[in-house]
């Protein structure tokens, strides 16, 4: 395999500008809104440790391996997968993760936007003081009503899919890098000042409790398969996004470090914001089962109390507009990079196709909260549907192919030269990894969960 080959999409110029990058596209909806509120509904403290088990046990491992594949091929997830498949003399079909990925993150990408539209929103309630006073009850009211009105959820889902495709049309060098280098550590700053009030209130020890206290009982096949699930969701993984940047990183960087880089930044996120806001719950006589709307009830709630909280509050939800838009670009990279290669087009048509058809399925989301909430597959919206489909079936098993892929189908040496792992023990575990526990571990928490 050439290792010193080149991306036609540029490099990064260092390991930081990869890390920062890696962490952009991990650390987003998924630290600061999902896993708050997938906790509160699996239980909370056994859901947790489950979730922990599945990061450092099979998502980072795996995540190494993307890395790893990414660099390997130099390609869009597609051709990279083609190519390094086509080294190996085996069958092409080993394209179809490339292919399984790329539609993952367009679906994804759908949903994601809308999402993150209510972060937009809520930028301009904030700063227009509609919290000042808050009680529980007014900020679930200015919730409901958000959720209620298509019209505003579908307008800052637009606004939110054009930034997106904006970024993804300049490539991926230009774009966001200055940005995140500046907002990530103040979103850290911040989640940091929330936890200090969420200590203030008298809700801190039922809420860490909550979160920490493993009461077996509580786990269901289910929670086990969402809890994996999210392990992918919140490192980028399973789709080829972090395959893609894996592409254009320098090859002289160990892998396993930056990743670990990358998987410790994004749980310390998750488990501030959880820490942040269980306590809001338990302090004010909330659900923490409430759903989707968990982080935007809660957290007003504690900005309304604290001083200057208009603005802080306001601040803060800048933060996860900007951690959400960092995240986004990922999702439609793999795609956009795939056509740019194959299809010869520009980066901007590509991107404009992308981003045009991710929008008309988002409207999908957008009704599921109002006009279609009645309208159920097996219990779940079209929203709940899509979220499922994507976090807990595809990206685990887009990471069953690539560790089957890396651990048994690819050469020793070759692995070994391209991860530039040092300690031998480390390598032969990590291999040791890929061959048996994440494959046998994502299939039996699948195949027991579904069911
Ligand atoms: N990890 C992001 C989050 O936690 C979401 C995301 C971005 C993602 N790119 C991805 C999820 C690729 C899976 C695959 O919000």
């Amino acid at each position: 395999m050439a290792a010193e080959q080149s991306s036609i999409h540029g490099l990064w110029r260092n390991r930081w500008l990869f890390i920062l990058a890696a962490t952009g596209s991990a650390v987003g909806l998924g630290n600061i809104w999902k896993f708050p509120y997938i906790t509160g509904e699996n239980g909370g403290g056994a859901f947790v440790l489950v979730y922990l088990f599945c990061i450092c046990l099979i998502g980072l491992p795996v995540m190494v391996a993307e890395v790893m594949l990414g660099r390997a091929g130099r390609q869009s997830p597609i051709n990279t997968m083609t190519a390094v498949a086509k080294d190996l003399r085996l069958h092409r079909d080993w394209a179809g993760i490339g292919w399984m990925g790329a539609i993952a993150g367009f679906l994804i990408l759908s949903f994601y936007s809308v999402i993150a539209g209510w972060a937009l929103s809520y930028i301009f309630k904030m700063g227009g003081g509609a919290f000042e006073g808050a009680t529980a009850e007014s900020s679930g009211e200015i919730f409901g009503a958000l959720l209620a009105n298509p019209g505003e959820l579908l307008t800052w889902h637009t606004i939110f899919m054009v930034l997106t495709i904006a970024v993804v049309a300049r490539g991926v060098n230009a774009g966001l890098e200055k940005a995140i280098r500046i907002l990530m550590p103040l979103l850290f700053v911040l989640l940091i000042m929330l936890l200090g009030y969420a200590l203030s209130t008298d809700g801190f020890d039922q809420g860490f409790s909550f979160l920490f206290n493993f009461d077996a009982s509580k786990l269901t096949g289910e929670s086990v398969v969402v809890a994996l699930g999210h392990a992918f969701f919140t490192l980028s993984l399973g789709l080829g996004a972090i395959m893609a940047y894996g592409a254009y990183m320098p090859s002289d960087v160990s892998i396993g470090k930056t990743v670990l880089a990358v998987g410790v930044l994004d749980t310390v996120v998750a488990l501030a914001a959880g820490l942040a806001i269980f306590p809001i719950v338990f302090a004010n006589g909330m659900e923490p089962g409430a759903g989707p709307g968990l982080l935007f009830q809660t957290l007003p709630l504690a900005f309304s109390q604290m001083p200057a909280g208009t603005v802080f509050g306001t601040l803060f939800f800048i933060l996860v507009a900007f951690a959400a838009w960092s995240s986004s670009i990922s999702l439609a990279e793999p795609v956009v990079a795939w056509a740019v290669e194959s299809k010869g087009v520009s980066r901007i048509k590509a991107g404009a196709w992308v981003g045009f058809s991710a929008w008309i399925l988002g409207i999908g989301t957008v009704l599921s909260f109002n006009h279609w909430s009645d309208v159920t597959f097996m219990g779940k919206t079209f929203f709940d549907s899509l979220d499922f489909l994507t976090a807990n079936i595809m990206l685990p098993l887009g990471g069953l192919m690539i560790a089957v892929f890396v651990g048994w189908k690819m050469k020793e040496a070759d692995v070994m030269a391209e991860v530039k792992m040092s300690n031998p023990v480390l390598f032969e575990a990590w291999r040791l990894i890929l061959k048996y526990v994440a494959p046998v571990g994502i299939a039996f928490v699948l195949w027991n969960g579904l069911q």
